[in-house]
């Protein structure tokens, strides 16, 4: 992946390396999380809405090593990579290594569905420190200087329930959960500043206050980015509806693998129509943007091959735009693309053809 991410002058690899279904590093201070955060007894059979198990448990997780060899092979070919530590949110695997990081003690497991729950770690000063500690092994393998640390999707009742949490709001002089979790994200930025890093953080970072000096990657849509830049701050802009590359390619119903939702689907056309840098803002402002980036979130991607399939030829259309000014046409690049794909053909990469996958893509879905 990171030959195709040079070839395409993609210059940048982020790694989602926490959630709640798994943590996937291993950190030496705190072995459980991989022990036992990295392994879930089973996983959601066909959308996860239906409720249906396989049963067959699922795990692992990257070595020091492993990481440090990524690291590596990545910057020799001009390719950074940011890991993402999840916070507060998308924290069940951790709470899972390390009960006394959620809010009631309970002794919970790795996550065995998919979407959002609202598992949140505590807001205790031991749990600001566990951070600390985790990041400090991060930094250590990871030079980037943008180090990203979640932010999104991170349900508050269990901060409305915990009298605790509801303490620590008062003392701290918080008017809400959504500042409780802005002073969480600010002690950690402020740590990763003290370390001559850069905080970035995905949109929901902006309620409750934004962090000083943090890097915003707006998914949601545009607006968390137009209002990041707008307040002077640095944005990745990779809205869900245009690159989120784990949704469908053609409709759900015309023969392609199970993905996410049915119906969530993003043809390529889609994608290259998609402008980075969004109008709204102005010829100062949009100095801040960063850049964009296509996320491929894996719940339905088991193999590499399924991670090529996905990814390719929609994340050629990214490349393009990223790297393109916005007058661009679709028909042309088509063009281009079929010249293309027989290179990508020639390093024997899993695309997905123009027309539709071929009989052999289609039975190894089959024999899943
Ligand atoms: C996200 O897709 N929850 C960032």
């Amino acid at each position: 992946l990171v030959d195709l991410l040079a070839l395409h002058k993609l210059n940048t690899l982020h790694l989602h390396l926490t959630d709640d279904q798994g943590w996937r590093l291993q950190i030496d201070k705190y072995p459980r999380l991989t022990e036992v955060g990295a392994w879930r007894r089973e996983s959601p059979l066909g959308y996860y809405t239906e409720g249906k198990a396989d049963g067959r448990p699922h795990g692992g997780f990257y070595t020091k090593d492993d990481l440090r060899e990524l690291v590596a092979y990545a910057a020799e070919r001009f390719v950074n990579v940011v890991p993402e530590i999840e916070l507060p949110g998308h924290a069940q695997a951790q709470i899972a290594a390390y009960p006394e990081l959620g809010n009631t003690g309970e002794q919970l497991e790795p996550w065995t569905s998919w979407g959002i729950n609202d598992q949140i770690v505590n807001p205790e000063e031991s749990t600001v420190q566990f951070y600390r500690d985790v990041l400090d092994e991060v930094l250590e393998l990871f030079p980037s200087r943008y180090i990203h640390i979640g932010g999104d999707e991170a349900p508050k009742t269990r901060w409305r329930d915990s009298e605790r949490a509801q303490e620590l709001m008062r003392e701290r002089g918080l008017a809400d959960e959504e500042e409780l979790q802005s002073w969480f994200v600010r002690q950690i930025g402020a740590y990763l500043e003290s370390k001559g890093r850069i905080m970035v953080g995905w949109d929901e970072i902006l309620e409750g206050g934004l962090a000083p000096g943090a890097v915003v990657m707006s998914w949601r849509g545009e607006e968390g980015g137009i209002d990041a830049a707008s307040a002077g701050h640095d944005v990745i802009i990779g809205p869900e509806a245009f690159v989120y590359l784990d949704y469908y390619q053609a409709p759900s119903d015309s023969g392609e693998p199970l993905a996410i939702h049915p119906e969530k689907f993003t043809d390529i056309a889609k994608v290259y129509a998609y402008e980075p840098v969004p109008a709204a803002l102005s010829e100062e402002q949009r100095k801040h943007v960063l850049g964009s980036q296509g996320q491929l979130w894996t719940e339905y991607v088991p193999t590499p091959e399924h991670a090529e399939y996905m990814l390719f030829p929609r994340l050629c259309a990214i490349a393009e735009v990223v790297w393109s000014s916005p007058e661009r046409d679709y028909a042309d690049f088509e063009g281009r693309l079929r010249e293309h794909l027989p290179r990508l053909g020639a390093l024997a990469v899993n695309y997905r053809p123009l027309d539709g996958p071929t009989p052999g893509q289609r039975a190894t879905w089959a024999n899943r």
